[in-house]
């Protein structure tokens, strides 16, 4: 059956890089907020060129503790996407604040200035966007520019878009700070739970610091009670370390394979709308389709599996009951009911993309 993402062929293919990494570590006998994390901190701001990078336990706390660092309090108003999983309305939602949802292009299903524009207007205190499926924000940088203008934190969520370019700079340095995540499935992934906060800030970089680790000022001592355990440990630094300099190289074949699908599919309405001045990889390819029932079922007679990520909007999940039944956000409504994501992950073979391929254009109602 072939998989959306398959782990195995990449734990298969950096094998004795992750034996080596994990072996280095177990010898070291230091496993939390030792050398290794420091070194993958600095490896990844150069990567992204920012100032600084701190390690946590995962992309949601990424996203909560660098709010926090942002000042972002209990009962403020936070905007952000309801087509990104919910991970940043839980991360609003932990910290006492509120969510406002933005919605998003239909052609690139990320959100967009003038839906910025809008939430500041009623009255947002910060700004999530999420470069969503690997496509950097096509309106990031004025977006940017606007929430410097008008003072309101801006939170760039990069879980699905490492490496993912736009006028020449990688995402992650455009707002006030930026949330990875690094589980396994990821652009980069661990081999369990791991993320990041980077920023151009050091105020905010040592505001994180603190945060990760009890609030400590110094070890045992407590300043501030909104600290929490949220590290990344030792060995999942040391195997990101030696992923990252395969991470370009991985982005390009995913890119090649979307690039594949997007110029052999038959049907142009399938197709997603790609920025062509931003540098997409590809962590999800999502098409959108009327008949995503029978499309999916065609499939999986063909014994390939697709997904729907995410078949429910943020502020329609059964959690809320009626709290925002009010809100109906039309193009993040129609992608709830339309999008479909197919295989895409770089260990992927010729014939296997081939397969997708054929099995996509053989498809009749
Ligand atoms: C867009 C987005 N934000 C945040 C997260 C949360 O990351 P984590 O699973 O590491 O908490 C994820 C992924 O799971 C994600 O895709």
């Amino acid at each position: 059956m072939q998989k959306i993402n398959d782990l195995r062929s990449k734990i298969a293919k950096h094998q004795d890089l992750i034996r080596t990494a994990t072996e280095r570590v177990i010898a070291s006998g230091h496993f939390i907020l030792g050398p290794e994390l420091n070194h993958f901190e600095e490896l990844f701001a150069t990567y992204l060129g920012v100032n600084h990078c701190v390690g946590v336990a995962n992309g949601t706390d990424a996203i909560e503790i660098a709010l926090k660092a942002l000042d972002v309090k209990a009962g403020d108003l936070v905007a952000t996407v309801a087509n990104a999983g919910m991970y940043a309305s839980i991360a609003i939602l932990a910290l006492g604040a509120q969510p406002l949802f933005m919605d998003v292009s239909l052609e690139t299903k990320n959100t967009t200035l003038s839906e910025v524009k809008s939430a500041i207007k009623a009255g947002a205190n910060a700004i999530i966007v999420t470069h969503l499926y690997g496509l950097a924000i096509p309106e990031i940088l004025e977006i940017a520019q606007y929430c410097a203008e008008q003072k309101i934190p801006l939170l760039e969520d990069c879980a699905q878009a490492h490496g993912a370019t736009i006028h020449a700079r990688r995402v992650g340095g455009f707002g006030n700070a930026a949330s990875f995540s690094f589980y396994p499935t990821k652009n980069l992934g661990a081999l369990g739970d791991a993320g990041a906060v980077v920023t151009n800030n050091a105020s905010t970089a040592a505001k994180v610091k603190l945060l990760r680790q009890y609030g400590w000022t110094e070890k045992y001592r407590v300043e501030t009670l909104a600290g929490r355990n949220s590290r990344l440990d030792e060995i999942q630094a040391a195997i990101l370390s030696e992923l990252l300099p395969h991470l370009d190289e991985d982005n390009a074949r995913r890119r090649e394979i979307a690039q594949s699908y997007t110029s052999n599919f038959h049907s142009n309405e399938l197709i997603p709308a790609l920025d062509a001045g931003s540098d997409y990889v590809a962590h999800l390819y999502v098409i959108r389709t009327q008949h995503r029932e029978a499309l999916q079922a065609h499939l999986f007679k063909n014994n390939i599996l697709s997904d729907i990520h995410y078949p429910i909007p943020d502020y329609a999940q059964p959690v809320f009951k009626n709290r925002f039944e009010h809100i109906n956000l039309k193009s993040t409504e129609q992608l709830a009911r339309e999008i479909l994501t197919l295989p895409c992950y770089p260990e992927m073979t010729d014939a296997e993309i081939e397969h997708v391929i054929r099995s996509i254009n053989s498809f009749t109602l």
